[in-house]
């Protein structure tokens, strides 16, 4: 049996998840793995909150919280917002979790024993005034790559680099030039993977193609060895070293595997052979590729225990009406906001529409969405619904009808359904599987005018059974997109249990058999009006 493991960038445990992060890698994961699911695949989703690193820290004590509760706080809120969105986490965790804290520990004893690590005295940035070293965040100034100036000191987010020393220092928490002082840490030995990183990015071919080239770029430029440690108390323990933490990018991706292991072990299933023998999928945006192409996986590669990963999907950023999202200047939109005007599955379908698999940016444009809804999702596959259904319903007395015979021209676009939506969707080309999934709405759009069962000629019955068997397709084959209205188109065909537990290979059957009692048909959509979107475009920006 053919199995799966999804996760997608963990969500940091410090403000509430937004648009951006939905449309690189929470949506695209959600519709892959419940497209897997449906496919037989023994796939499982697996996430969890990052909660360790300065940022978290120097928040919570903005907020005057344990670091343990603010984490906690932010974990639960994130559940919460995913769970309304629909995605569909099997398990999800936090990086602060006993099961992750342990494995941590255990890969650093083993890589450790390996000779991937070493100890050297490191010149650190201490704030005198704020008697604290100043890992990461803790220190802003000039990347020394590419000049932009005010970058963290852990990621420059104009070149996507980590500068190696960051020039004109400045304290985050008092602005003033921090001091330097001489303390221990552990580094991990990256250096010495560059062949067998390079092998692996020429080797997997399902990698795409200009990330692999830019990160052998990085390989052939050269790569510094690694320090994972942080003079700071949040973070895993590292353990022989009083005091001293692991950084966050250590630990944070291991949650992917502890994580997983936690789960499964919950099932009675061996975690580490059920990983060994899955497709490992990674879904994750442009701005952690660093992470995801080099440390990840040549972390696995010193432990010599956990398979790579096969795909790691990369997508680009979002941008609102155009522009950059920005907390502080209110150009951003949270999830929980975004659904308190509008259902998950409208959100859902309108990013799932235009994610291709590429790093290209996407643009949230208010005037767009309202218009993809109104004449796509209502317009074109509500509106099919509701046709096909209310005639069953007004003609045939609320049955499938008898066809009296085939017709291949439906016959052939519902058998072809599975094949050419799921055939997208298995090469993570999003965009292109929903319109696919749209044209095949809209081609029987098209047979039901043609048809003209209104008129109540000989081919009005084999039209409606055609039509009430392609709701059942769409209903099926529409379940990873827009699950929420997947099943609702479920239970007005009379159809028990979920839509999204069909076979993903029974969209292409006509398995309504004349005589079947369909449910209640009712529009499914509202629509969006102009007004709410001109008061939502006016509230934007501050
Ligand atoms: O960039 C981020 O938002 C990180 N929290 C992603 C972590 S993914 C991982 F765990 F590797
Ligand atoms: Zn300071």
């Amino acid at each position: 049996m053919r199995r799966a493991l999804i996760t997608s960038a963990l969500p940091y445990a410090n403000g509430e998840i937004h648009l951006g992060h939905v449309a690189s890698t929470y949506l695209p994961a959600d519709i892959t793995a419940r497209f897997l699911r449906m496919s037989g695949v023994e796939a499982y989703y697996v996430c969890a909150s990052d909660d360790f690193g300065t940022p978290i820290l120097i928040q919570s004590e903005k907020e005057g919280k344990a670091p343990a509760d603010y984490v906690a706080h932010w974990n639960r809120r994130d559940r919460e917002d995913f769970g309304r969105l629909g995605i569909s986490f099997d398990y999800f965790s936090g990086t602060s979790s006993d099961a992750n804290v342990r494995f941590v520990q255990d890969a650093f004893r083993r890589l450790d024993e390996a000779g991937h690590i070493y100890r050297r005295d490191v010149v650190q940035f201490y704030c005198a005034h704020d008697e604290k070293f100043l890992p990461d965040r803790y220190v802003r100034g000039t990347c020394p790559h590419c000049s932009a100036a005010d970058q963290y000191s852990d990621l420059c987010e104009a070149c996507g680099r980590i500068p190696d020393e960051i020039s004109d220092p400045r304290c985050a928490l008092c602005g003033r030039p921090p001091e330097k002082r001489t303390t221990e840490h552990h580094f991990f030995r990256l250096g010495g993977f560059a062949d067998r990183l390079s092998g692996w990015l020429e080797g997997n071919g399902s990698l795409q193609r200009d990330v692999v080239r830019y990160v052998q770029n990085w390989i052939r430029s050269g790569l510094e060895d690694w320090d994972v440690t942080r003079d700071i108390p949040w973070g895993v323990p590292v353990p022989g070293a009083d005091g001293r933490v692991f950084y966050g990018w250590f630990d944070n991706h291991l949650a992917y595997i502890s994580s997983t292991l936690k789960f499964l072990e919950g099932r009675g299933i061996d975690g580490e052979q059920f990983w060994n023998s899955a497709e490992i999928y990674h879904f994750i945006g442009k701005d952690i590729i660093y992470h995801h192409y080099l440390f990840l996986p040549a972390m696995r590669m010193g432990l010599g225990r956990f398979k790579l990963p096969d795909r790691m999907p990369v997508r680009g950023h979002l941008t609102f009406q155009s522009r950059k999202l920005s907390k502080s200047k209110g150009w951003y939109i949270g999830l929980a906001d975004f659904m308190g005007s509008y259902p998950a599955d409208y959100l859902r379908y309108y990013l799932a529409s235009m994610t291709p698999y590429s790093q290209d940016d996407l643009n949230f444009d208010w005037d767009d969405f309202a218009a993809r809804i109104n004449s796509e999702l209502i317009g074109n596959l509500g509106n099919f619904v509701n046709r096909a259904l209310g005639f069953a319903k007004s003609r045939f007395d609320g049955r499938v009808p008898d066809p009296g015979g085939e017709d291949p021209g439906p016959a052939g676009l519902i058998s072809g359904l599975a094949r050419g939506v799921g055939g997208l969707l298995e090469e993570n080309h999003i965009d292109r599987a929903l319109r696919r999934l749209m044209e095949f709405s809209a081609g029987f759009n098209q047979y039901f005018q043609h048809a003209e069962p209104w008129k109540g000629g000989p081919g009005a019955a084999r039209c409606v059974y055609y039509s009430v068997n392609a709701a059942r397709s769409l209903a099926i084959a529409s379940s990873p997109f827009i699950p929420f209205s997947a099943q609702r188109i479920w239970g007005q065909l009379g159809l028990e249990g979920d839509a999204s537990a069909a076979p993903w290979e029974g969209c292409s059957e006509a398995a309504l058999a004349p005589g079947h009692a369909i449910g209640d048909p009712e529009p499914l959509f509202a629509r969006v009006e102009a007004a709410d979107i001109g008061r939502l475009k006016g509230g934007m920006g501050r």
